[in-house]
């Protein structure tokens, strides 16, 4: 059977675990040869396997620029070709460790930390990437962001401020080499059930009255839309922030007093 994706070859970040591992299978169901990769190897091998023949790991740390310019030239010397970036390693729930707080309670380091791993991390990766996707004619990079890029709240200022960074970058990115063929769009999921999630906001139940949807997200539902950016139907969307969230940016769902009435 013929997939949207066939003979695309795609790098899934943060590909080992919740979104990314969404992303990888789902991008491989559609016909893309998949690169899993991710600090947590053993995790990323699992995945590929999952997947089977579509798919293989690799290891590399989101932080370190050698080890992410080794990971795009490796997927080109082996697979010939990089068409789909798919940026979704970040500062999740494995080394967030309560460090992330209000202004006055995070301290700058952790603030560098953040910057490093969820936005130079992406800013690496394409310097990496778009010179071959502009030697080949064209690509689709898909970077993950967050609904907390654009809505706060009382804690997780880098986290915030980070994400609100990979729009720019994004939006950047597509101006710059959209000419090129080269397409950049960004997802803003809100609350997917991913590990990072569950263990991070362990109270996730209390969410579910604010969202139109009473439920919470899963990876599928971001990695629908993730296949469909890096797919050709979406030749002419670029540089578009695209909310998968149930509805949450778009208002408190909860019953009004007029309703109750
Ligand atoms: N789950 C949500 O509700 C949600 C909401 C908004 C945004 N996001 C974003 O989606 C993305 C994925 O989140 P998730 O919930 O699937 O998280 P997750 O923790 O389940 O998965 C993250 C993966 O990234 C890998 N990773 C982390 N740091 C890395 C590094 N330095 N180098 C290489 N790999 C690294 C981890 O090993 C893990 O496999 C993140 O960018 C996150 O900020 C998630």
């Amino acid at each position: 059977m013929m997939g949207r994706l066939d003979g695309k070859v795609a790098i899934v970040t943060g590909g080992a675990s919740g979104i990314g591992e969404g992303a990888a299978i789902r991008l491989a169901e559609d016909g893309a040869q998949v690169v899993v990769a991710d600090r947590n190897l053993e995790g990323a091998e699992a995945v590929a396997r999952r997947i089977g023949g579509k798919a293989f790991a690799l290891g590399f740390d989101a932080e370190d620029i050698e080890s992410t310019q080794a990971l795009v030239e490796q997927v080109v010397e082996e697979c010939g070709r990089i068409d789909v970036l798919n940026n979704n390693a970040a500062w999740t729930s494995d080394n967030i460790g309560g460090l992330d707080r209000d202004l006055l309670n995070t301290t700058p380091e952790t603030f560098d930390k953040a910057w490093h791993i969820n936005v130079r991390s992406i800013f690496v990766a394409c310097k990496a990437a778009v010179p071959h996707m502009i030697a080949q004619g064209g690509g689709s990079i898909v970077n993950m962001a967050s609904v907390a890029g654009v809505r706060g709240g009382s804690g997780a200022m880098c986290y915030g401020v980070t994400k609100a960074a990979v729009l720019r970058l994004t939006t950047a990115v597509a101006t710059q080499y959209g000419r090129k063929n080269v397409r950049s769009n960004a997802i803003l999921p809100g609350f997917i059930g991913t590990p990072a999630t569950l263990v991070h906001v362990p109270d996730s139940k209390a969410l579910m009255p604010f969202l139109p949807f009473h439920r919470d997200g899963k990876p599928a539902d971001t990695a629908a839309l993730i296949a469909f950016l890096a797919s050709d139907e979406a030749e002419y969307i670029n540089g578009q922030c695209i909310a998968v969230d149930g509805g949450y940016l778009a208002g408190d769902a909860r019953p009004s007093r007029l309703e109750m009435d």
